[in-house]
């Protein structure tokens, strides 16, 4: 797989992508994170990305143009399955959709900035607009790395089987049980017996119980 990021401040991005598991995929092969900083795509002088809003308004808008160079030139080198812009107006985003995009081949993520981009971009290239909550971040790039991680963790072969994302919380539209580790008594507080008693069956059911349980409490709406 293969991700193209665009941004106005790709030093924001570079460090979630140069530790633990991104990196080991990245590292292996399993997939490519390119950074394309936007004012590399300026038509003017002054590498401008940005102009004031038409009708008057506060806040700055990413214009077109540079926009249009950058995404017609990588378009120009390979197809693209999806033209992502990160919005907090966008779908919200959820297992379910990291799922589907860690089967892509290559798409591209546009990180919105200032009061956002030019309506025409989303218009006429984005064609998947994605959020990752309702609350508004200074630009879209954390979220990006939000949208990368999310999928990268799942393409096949980057988690090893102990982590396998199998397991994960949402996968089942269930939030994952309760896990431990040793010491199995610390300060009085115990591990649950079943845990150690070395019965499989029984672990398992216990773990779907805590899990529907958890889920329960925690968050009824998967369960609906
Ligand atoms: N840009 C600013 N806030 C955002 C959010 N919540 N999700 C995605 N992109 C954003």
């Amino acid at each position: 797989m293969r991700i193209d990021i665009i941004t106005v401040l790709p030093e924001l991005l570079r460090s979630p992508f140069e530790a633990s598991i991104l990196k080991r995929a990245i590292d292996k092969g399993l997939v490519e994170v390119h950074l394309h900083n936007l004012r590399d795509y300026s038509t003017n002088k002054h590498k401008n990305v940005d102009d004031y809003q038409f009708g008057g308004g506060a806040g700055m808008v990413m214009m077109i143009e540079p926009i249009d160079a950058c995404i017609t030139k990588l378009k120009s080198e390979r197809e693209y399955d999806e033209v992502i812009y990160m919005t907090p107006d966008g779908e919200t985003l959820n297992q379910g959709m990291a799922n589907q995009m860690s089967m892509l081949k290559n798409i591209i993520i546009l990180c919105g900035h200032y009061k956002g981009v030019d309506q025409r971009v989303r218009d006429h290239f984005i064609t998947k607009e994605i959020s990752i909550g309702d609350f508004v971040l200074s630009g879209g790039e954390l979220a990006a790395a939000v949208v990368a991680d999310s999928i990268i963790r799942l393409i096949p072969g980057v988690l090893s089987n102990e982590t396998s994302a199998l397991t994960d919380s949402f996968q089942d539209n269930l939030l994952s049980p309760p896990i431990y580790t040793r010491p199995a008594e610390y300060k009085g507080w115990k591990v649950p017996d079943v845990l150690l008693s070395g019965n499989f069956s029984k672990i398992d059911q216990w773990r779907e119980d805590k899990a529907l349980e958890h889920t329960k409490n925690r968050r009824p709406d998967l369960l609906e």
